[in-house]
């Protein structure tokens, strides 16, 4: 096996959180993504709706779950359709998951065969008043095409146009921001892997290499330990490339006396880990980059501490940004007097640290989260300041994922070298 199964009892428990924010006689009704088309009969690789594999750990197309809890029938109160293994599946595809396999992988009773889902949506939306459907309500969203679940919307909004359609998103987001020991289990393993890709890479890395001979050692190492690649696409940027926040072009040479800024992880059983490095091409910092990297490192611990329930998301930008601009003004970035005379919208500041610090992590690189919440303990988040000098050809960030506990922060990647002085003896080994 590529991964060890994971246990259902986390899927049992995750309906049964579910079940508990409900209203009385209402109805869940998720469907799998699509396979998107690329060109011509080709296809991108199948991402599962991360709604769906929350509940039932399903990892595959032309999948649908049902959960009536209020229904009369106990067997109907949960249903889980996945595809049947046809002879022109088995010889083109592989076989599909059996009944029992599927019973197995999520802890339900009830499987039935996808053929049947739309004669079951007749049979059983009638009998509830609320139905629950899934939408992409990520703040930063801007979805371009219509997915399996909007069309099923639609479609429902048609053929019983006097029902209560309610949104799931806000239940779905408010479950989601709190990990399950088993979910922070499966991503210390995909941390645990990313950092042995890191690691491959420190004595990899020199002048001449190609970013993208980067990404190739990392794939290896990565899929080598079983997981199935990068957590998102991987952005490898040397000298002033590293400034360009979403560089995934990776087609440059490192230069000797560059940066390179490595936001490369690995996903790990569908969820994923989000690191950042950034490391001396010829495997010694000069004493500017050093100065830098050390400021962008404060700012990291900085946050950390800051990153404690209770404070809320804007607040904790607010309280990170002020950080940054006495490193900045340290660092003779920005002049002490323009940056206390600078707005509130810290503008000064912003022209070398554009982006948030922190994002829930978990399913979804960019997890989702119910708007304003304030961290709590249990939720997972990365931390990642960075500081850009595009006249200076160099960026540095630096990104760990911590869970949030009770007494402080675990560090789900205390073990990935992030010292200077660390970094610069495994290069030089
Ligand atoms: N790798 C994407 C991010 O750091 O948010
Ligand atoms: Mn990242
Ligand atoms: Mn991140």
């Amino acid at each position: 096996m590529r991964y060890k199964a994971i246990d259902p009892q986390l899927f049992i428990r995750n309906r049964e959180k579910l079940r508990a924010l409900l209203p009385p006689d209402s109805m869940v009704i998720v469907v799998s993504n699509d396979v998107y088309p690329t060109n011509a009969d080709g296809t991108m690789p199948f991402k599962q709706n991360a709604d769906l594999f929350y509940l039932c750990g399903v990892d595959q197309e032309d999948t649908a779950l049902m959960l009536f809890p209020d229904a009369k029938d106990p067997k109907q109160r949960e249903i889980l359709f996945v595809k049947e293994t046809s002879e022109h599946i088995a010889i083109w595809e592989g076989a599909k998951l059996t009944k029992e396999e599927a019973r197995a992988a999520t802890g339900m009773d009830r499987i039935e065969w996808i053929a049947s889902f739309e004669g079951m949506l007749q049979q059983m939306i009638p009998q509830a008043s609320n139905i629950f459907f899934t939408t992409n309500e990520y703040l930063r969203a801007h979805p371009v095409v219509e997915t399996a679940n909007d069309r099923l919307i639609k479609t429902c909004r048609q053929r019983f146009p006097l029902h209560r359609f309610e949104r799931l998103a806000p239940l779905m987001h408010q479950l989601r921001i709190n990990k399950e020991p088993q979910e922070i289990a499966i991503m210390q393993q995909a941390c645990d892997i990313t950092e042995a890709g890191f690691r491959r890479l420190l004595s990899f890395v020199k002048p001449g290499v190609g970013e993208w001979e980067v990404e190739a050692e990392l794939l290896h190492e990565f899929v080598r330990r079983g997981s199935r690649g990068f957590a998102y696409q991987p952005i490898i940027g040397s000298g002033k490339n590293a400034c360009v926040l979403h560089y995934i072009s990776n087609d440059a040479v490192c230069h000797d006396g560059d940066m390179l800024l490595l936001d490369v992880a690995a996903e790990y059983a569908g969820w994923n880990s989000d690191l950042t490095r950034t490391i001396p091409v010829n495997g010694r910092f000069t004493p500017r980059q050093r100065e830098v990297y050390n400021a962008v490192l404060r700012v990291m611990r900085g946050a950390n501490a800051l990153l404690r329930p209770g404070n809320t998301p804007n607040e904790y930008q607010q309280q990170v940004i002020e950080l940054m601009e006495k490193e900045l003004v340290d660092l003779k970035l920005i002049d002490a007097q323009a940056a206390k005379n600078q707005g509130p919208d810290k503008s000064l500041v912003k022209k070398y640290f554009m982006h948030g610090t922190s994002h829930h992590l978990g399913l979804d690189v960019h997890d989702v989260f119910p708007p304003h919440q304030p961290f709590g303990v249990g939720m997972v988040f990365t931390i990642e300041p960075g500081i850009y000098i595009r006249e200076e050809n160099m960026g540095i960030r630096l990104e760990n994922d911590v869970i949030i506990g009770e007494n402080g922060n675990f560090d789900l990647m205390r073990n990935i070298p992030l010292e200077a002085d660390e970094i610069e003896d495994l290069m030089n080994r």
